[in-house]
């Protein structure tokens, strides 16, 4: 089998490819007719004085505009963004007359006579930053950055008021919740917020630095931060999507004639072909370019369609139905989207049934007999569960958005929101027939991704073949609605768990497991139970489910969260009939040093070890203590480079990646400045341009461990060569590298004194092997390493048996992970992901019409993810050791941190009702029902 990168990502995008536009597809480029403003159509100007940022201005202005509009396209202010347009995630929030307002759902008429504020104007009036802006860098209390601007625009107006009010006394953090409760975060950096805000109030960051642990903090405090969706080109036009509102059926006609005839529109580029199946409602049919939205979103509406409906499966009830309609009939498999990281290997197919993959599968006979027997026995526990979680949508704060510009007919440029430049440039110079070195992919800024910006999505590539029949530049943009349809989730599943602890020294473990990630396979669960209890005898199978639905993509940790609430329900559960300790259980089977280490820590903790007895409250709000634990791989790319390159104008380190939140401009400072004894503010990092030398994709927990030994490699290299240079050229005696420069017989330089004299030098650092090579050999340039990363966490949890609300209260968790590169952001990025499992767990849940799909949660209104109140307070901490054969000697972190949440608070929830949670999310009618059930 051919087993390049690039033949493994040719499978991955196949099934989105198969419905995007390219070679063979049609596209045409027409005359535009002119859009100027038609008197009797467009709406009057309204004149309108207002004041922006102190600066007086009087626009002509249409009545229907939002201020966020007005601000972002004709003002040319970026800071504040545009999350939802639908005024439910604070992103775009702005102060009029003082007072912080969702300016997306804001007319522009209400500007009149009054003072707007953007984030850009927050330090105006300041002789530096303020000291919310400082607190949130010294906190690092953000990690994509893209909800910041409105985060500290709000917080900025509580500070006001609140030290207004109460001098230097703390707020609670009832208090922060309740004033920042309009705002989401994606990657969860409430716990920093936190901290930031009580700091700020408490005057502990009214002078101090203007800088923070994360090298990039001060351009995503300030606004100036440019994401993709922020960019513009000269002559750039606006692309929209028609897409199918049928879930499954045949496209028989597709017309944009009349379309074309529309004033401003360029171009169309026909998505799916006629005659070409529809896999689900959202898939993109065609797209066109126009001058603005509106002349894009008018040129769609009057693009004919014509789809021949089938009989959908919408879950996976009706798919596996004998007789149902197969989603793959008539349309090849291999199309299918892939919705795993790795690649998909040949698996036999029944019906809507793919499996069980032959990858992580183990039938066991023995496992089967001894629950059998165990069961039929009597005398030994025996625990036999269903499980199901829901559809879990990555909601990334920033939307996939791409602008793509032809510098020459073989030269591309393209700016994206995505998880690796350089990856993506190798994947379209293929796809367009392109040389390499005539590619170009850039990404300054990521607002999130999650595993879903790793592929070509279709789009992009609409965009791309747009702006090459138009000759103009092409930005292309989801809005929310199509975000949370087409852009990426993780797949349900249903799982079936039984263990017995039958006497032997391991137990027999039986899991199966169904997902669901509509038209995509690949989806898998049970390789987390072979790798979490491997001595136990095991039957485990996955299976895949196809439905008309959009196709899932790996997301943060795929299938970990999901198997987790499984296996680490039914472990508790054969603790509490056995009347054992479920730490002590788990030890017992237990023979990898990571997770001794933390079960050591469990031990220790208080919430844990000091727990009541289960079920002990019994009246209206109930709580309990819960723990988990969970195992997890780690990742590299041994072919990673960093360059490190000195000069009289300092230090400079770069390569081909991109910082999506996770830290990688941090991470290739820190390292850099370890070694020469700096601080790592002083370093210039550029990343985000797929012209560097060959740098990691941000996924799979495997940029720091990637980064972090090729940057140290990289320094060392170049600080050998300053010493050697230093002592020729300046005569130096004994000369040695110490922290900050050079130390010599009769004294020490600063590296600024050594550089001074320096001519431009350059090394390159390679990331290389572990010692005693991997668990995997590269495949595709990824390495699966030796050793596994750990988790584990307690949770107290309160639950209202009136109202059936879970509340968090109170977290602790632990990771073994070995060194930690970046530790504040490490934490930082820990804490995010303890609240992506918390939202997984309690609330985040994607609904559609069970009649013809339709998205019922297309909104951040309606598809809820956590906010600031539903966290409660998060501890992390890392336990040392561990990895000494990895080179850095520490893993990645990104996807261990979100394994445990969703477990550990079911568990928690049986310590302090008697019921024990079947399916995410907790709904409250679940709950209630629960509670009903047993009786609570
Ligand atoms: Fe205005 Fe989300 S963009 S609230
Ligand atoms: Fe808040 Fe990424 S830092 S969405």
């Amino acid at each position: 089998m051919d087993t390049t990168r690039r033949s493994f990502l040719k499978t991955a995008v196949v099934g989105t490819a198969a419905t995007a536009c390219g070679p063979g597809l049609r596209s045409e480029a027409v005359a535009p007719q002119a859009a100027e403003r038609n008197a009797v159509d467009d709406p009057p100007l309204i004149s309108v004085r207002t004041t922006v940022n102190g600066e007086p201005r009087s626009l002509e202005v249409e009545g229907h505009e939002s201020t966020l509009t007005l601000v972002r396209e004709r003002l040319e202010l970026t800071g504040c963004k545009r999350g939802c347009g639908q005024g439910a995630c604070g992103a775009c929030t702005m102060q009029l007359d003082g007072v912080p307002v969702a300016t997306c759902l804001l007319p522009v008429t209400a500007l009149e006579g009054r003072s707007l504020v953007t984030v850009e104007g927050l330090s105006v009036a300041q002789p530096s930053l303020h000291p919310i802006q400082r607190a949130f860098l010294a906190e690092d209390a953000l990690q994509c950055g893209f909800c910041t601007p409105g985060f500290v625009v709000e917080a900025v107006a509580f500070y006001e008021r609140w030290r207004a009010d109460n001098g230097e006394r703390a707020p609670s953090r009832e208090q922060v919740a309740e004033a920042l409760s309009g705002h989401l975060c994606r990657c969860g950096a409430y716990a920093a917020i936190y901290r930031a805000v009580i700091a700020a109030c408490e005057g502990r960051h009214e002078a101090g630095p203007d800088h923070g642990p994360r090298h990039d903090g001060r351009a995503k405090v300030t606004g100036e931060a440019r994401y993709t969706v922020d960019l513009r080109r000269p002559g750039m036009l606006v692309a929209k999507v028609r897409r199918s509102t049928v879930a499954h059926g045949t496209l028989g006609a597709l017309h944009w004639s009349e379309a074309a005839g529309l004033p401003g529109v360029h171009g169309f580029v026909e998505m799916t072909p006629v005659g070409r199946k529809v896999l689900y409602r959202g898939q993109p049919l065609v797209a066109v370019a126009a001058r603005d939205e509106a002349s894009a979103r008018a040129a769609l509406e009057a693009v004919l369609v014509g789809i021949e409906a089938l009989e959908p499966v919408l879950d996976i009830d009706s798919a596996l139905v004998t007789g149902s309609p197969k989603v793959y009939r008539g349309e090849p498999r291999r199309r299918a989207a892939n919705a795993f990281e790795g690649p998909l290997l040949p698996e036999s197919w029944r019906g809507n049934l793919r499996g069980p993959f032959s990858l992580f599968s183990r039938r066991s006979g023995a496992a089967r007999r001894r629950l059998k027997d165990a069961a039929e026995a009597g005398d030994s526990p025996v625990v036999r569960a269903s499980f199901e979680t829901a559809v879990q949508l990555h909601s990334c704060l920033e939307p996939h958005a791409v602008l793509a510009e032809w510098l020459a007919d073989d030269q591309l440029r393209v700016y994206a929101s995505t998880q690796g430049v350089r990856h993506l440039a190798e994947d379209l110079a293929q796809r367009f027939g392109l040389r390499r070195d005539k590619v170009e992919v850039i990404a300054d800024y990521v607002g999130g991704g999650f595993g879903s910006k790793t592929q070509v999505a279709p789009e992009m590539v609409a965009a791309i073949e747009l702006a090459r029949i138009c000759g103009r530049p092409v930005k292309l943009v989801l809005d929310r609605r199509e975000e949370l349809t087409v852009g990426g989730l993780r797949p349900s599943v249903r799982m079936r768990a039984a263990i017995a602890d039958d006497g032997g020294e391991q137990p027999a473990l039986q899991f199966e497991s169904r997902s669901d990630a509509g038209t995509a396979v690949g989806s898998a669960t049970t390789a987390l139970v072979r790798i979490h209890q491997p001595l136990a005898d095991q039957d485990l199978a996955d299976w895949d489910v196809t439905t008309n639905g959009p196709p899932g993509c790996p997301f943060r940790a795929p299938g970990g969260p999901p198997a987790y609430f499984a296996l680490e329900q039914v472990v508790d559960e054969l603790a509490l009939r056995r009347g054992v300790d479920a730490v002590t259980l788990r030890r017992g089977w237990n023979e990898n040093p990571n997770r001794t280490r933390i079960y050591d820590w469990a031990d220790g903790v208080d919430l844990w070890r000091d727990r009541p007895p289960a079920g002990s409250d019994r009246g209206r709000f109930r709580r309990g203590v819960g723990l988990a634990t969970a195992s997890w791989f780690y990742f590299a790319e041994p072919r990673v480079r960093v360059q490190v390159e000195a000069g009289p104008e300092g230090i400079a380190v770069s390569t081909a990646c991109q910082d999506i939140g996770n830290g990688s401009r941090s991470v290739l400072a820190d390292a850099v400045a370890e070694v020469f004894g700096i601080d790592a503010a002083s370093i210039d990092v550029a990343i985000g341009s797929s012209r560097g030398v060959h740098g990691p994709l941000s996924a799979g927990s495997r940029t720091a461990t990637s980064l972090g030994p090729a940057a140290i490699a990289a320094a060392e290299e170049l600080r050998a060569e300053l010493v050697e240079l230093a002592s020729s050229r300046l005569r130096l005696r004994e000369a040695r590298a110490v922290d900050g420069g050079v130390a010599h017989r009769d004294g020490q330089l600063s590296w600024a004194e050594v550089l001074e004299v320096a001519p431009q030098l350059s090394a390159t650092g390679k990331r290389g092997r572990d010692k005693g090579g991997f668990f995997l050999p590269p495949f595709g340039g990824l390495a699966t390493g030796r050793y596994l990363s750990c988790a584990g966490q307690v949770s107290e949890v309160e639950v209202d048996t009136r109202l059936g609300r879970v509340r968090v209260l109170q977290t602790r968790a632990a990771f073994c992970v070995g060194r930690v590169y970046s530790p504040v952001l490490a934490r930082s990025q820990a804490e995010g992901g303890m609240v992506q499992g918390i939202s997984f767990a309690l609330y985040e849940e994607r609904r559609r019409d069970p009649r013809d799909g339709g998205l019922l949660s297309g909104g951040l209104e309606d598809y809820r993810i956590a906010g600031m109140a539903d966290v409660g307070s998060i501890e992390v901490e890392f336990l040392p050791g561990g990895f000494e054969t990895v080179r850095g000697g520490g893993v990645g972190l990104g996807e261990v941190c979100t394994l445990t949440p969703a477990a550990t608070l079911a568990n928690a929830v049986r310590h302090a009702t008697g019921w024990r949670p079947d399916k995410t999310p907790l709904r409250p009618d679940r709950v209630l029902e629960g509670l009903a059930e047993v009786g609570a």
